[in-house]
């Protein structure tokens, strides 16, 4: 699989949404949120398969580390269980930054995927989201 890996534009956000929709029971992100933060493609022979957005929380300096939150993750259903994710997040991760992200307590593929690439879990917000109601696991990766 001929796999690349850049930065998401413009033109890429009508194949971002749909991903969004097919991967989500409920879609909340709109066009302007995925260029808000960075946001990167895995493009498979021309065709968008995953993407990855992550947002800066805190920068680092000489003694502190950056510290990142991966905001949303995706690939296609076409793309599933080929590595996208995890070489989306493999070089997101090659920062050394200090990552976080909140999976929902069912979301067990999304789970293994974190668990295997080191993220641990740090606590859980009961009820954190809705539609349906669900209890967020917050993992941290360091
Ligand atoms: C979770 C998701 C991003 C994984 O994407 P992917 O490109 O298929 O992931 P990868 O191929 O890199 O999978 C890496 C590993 O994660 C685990 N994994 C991925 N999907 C899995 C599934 N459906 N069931 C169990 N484990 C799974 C496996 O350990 C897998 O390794 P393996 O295929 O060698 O067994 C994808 O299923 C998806 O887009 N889901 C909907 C959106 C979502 O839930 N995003 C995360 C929100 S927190």
């Amino acid at each position: 699989m001929n796999l690349l890996l850049r930065p998401a534009t413009r033109d890429d956000l009508p194949a971002l949404l749909a991903i969004e929709e097919q991967s989500f029971s409920r879609p909340r992100w709109r066009p302007a949120d995925f260029l808000k933060d960075r946001c990167t493609v895995a493009e498979c022979d021309g065709q968008i398969a995953g993407f990855i957005v992550v947002r800066e929380v805190f920068s680092g300096n000489t003694h502190t580390r950056a510290e990142r939150e991966i905001l949303n993750v995706a690939t296609h259903p076409d793309f599933r269980r080929a590595g996208i994710a995890t070489r989306l997040l493999e070089n997101e991760l090659a920062s050394g930054a200090i990552y976080f992200l909140e999976v929902r307590e069912s979301n067990v593929p999304a789970q293994t995927l974190y668990r295997k690439l080191g993220f641990t879990e740090l606590h859980r917000r009961p009820k954190y989201y809705s539609h349906p109601v669900e209890t967020a696991i917050v993992m941290q990766m360091k």
